[in-house]
């Protein structure tokens, strides 16, 4: 199945129709409700005191409304005016910025935020438009304000899609390089319906222990940090044909705003040696 985040630049994928789409179907709202409550949890906030907490990739306020659901406050951040407007017709509580999370969220006072979250929206930064958009300075950027907006020994929990373990491997490597402690964790790693990824970062605690992943029952931890190369699914080059091979690194390169060759039926194939 295509990803969105293949179709385009997020904005103008989530546009007004999308947007009413996306608050309107039901199993779409459990599943980022789930998973909201599943990042709220993995914030791990002291009990009954109200926190400030930033939502990342907010959209029409699904995410928010969960934390609003807990006693919290919110701010969110979104680069898609429709789904901001849907947010503001639904009457949420949080206030919503419209802006791209690859340009970094240094519009915000240090320290400000006594947790963050982010639902689905991580991986489109992995993505880009044009030649100028580079992913790694893009999630470089986003992760480096995003650190100085926390406060000491808070934490960022974000959900998201990886298309590939180096994908993973990638944001695991720049939030670490932003000064974040922590990794990925994978929930019910063994089902291709439930297995959900989740970076859970600590701003400056030393002491931080990753959580236990949900559905492990060999109980073994699924925890992928920036000093392990991710375990599960990695790629090897001797595994995949050479064609394979090479559609996978063109695909990679287009990614990067790279200029590449459309693919052909010649792809990939040893040259005969008339060449
Ligand atoms: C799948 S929706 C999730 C929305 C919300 N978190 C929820 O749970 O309903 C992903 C959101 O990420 C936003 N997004 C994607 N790329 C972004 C970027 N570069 N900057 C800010 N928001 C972005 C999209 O506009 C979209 O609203």
């Amino acid at each position: 199945m295509p990803r969105p985040e293949d179709s385009g630049p997020p904005e103008l994928f989530y546009n007004i129709d999308e947007a009413k789409k996306y608050t309107s179907n039901s199993r779409i709202i459990e599943v980022q409700q789930q998973m909201s409550e599943r990042a709220f949890e993995l914030l791990a906030l002291p009990e009954d005191c109200p926190a400030l907490i930033l939502d990342l990739g907010c959209g029409s306020g699904l995410s928010g409304e969960v934390l609003e659901e807990n006693g919290h406050f919110w701010v969110g951040c979104d680069i898609s005016q429709a789904m901001l407007d849907v947010a503001l017709e639904r009457e949420m509580e949080g206030d919503v910025i419209q802006s791209d999370l690859g340009q970094g969220v240094g519009m915000f006072r240090p320290g400000m935020f006594d947790g963050a979250i982010s639902v689905s929206a991580l991986q489109w930064l992995c993505n880009s438009n044009s030649s100028a958009e580079n992913p790694f300075r893009r999630l470089f950027i986003f992760f480096t304000t995003l650190y100085s907006c926390m406060k000491r020994n808070s934490k960022v929990v974000l959900q998201f899609y990886p298309d590939s373990p180096q994908q993973a491997e990638l944001i695991v490597k720049q939030a670490t390089r932003a000064g974040f402690n922590g990794g990925l964790m994978v929930d019910f790693p063994n089902s291709s319906k439930a297995k959900k990824v989740y970076l859970v970062l600590s701003c400056g605690d030393a002491t931080f222990q990753m959580p236990k992943a949900l559905g492990e029952d060999d109980g073994s931890q699924c925890v992928y940090t920036a000093n392990e190369r991710v375990r599960q699914g990695r790629v090897n080059k001797k595994t995949l044909t050479r064609k394979q091979w090479v559609l996978k690194k063109k695909d990679r390169m287009r990614r990067q705003g790279k200029q590449v060759a459309n693919d052909s039926k010649y792809t990939g194939r040893k040259r005969s040696k008339k060449f």
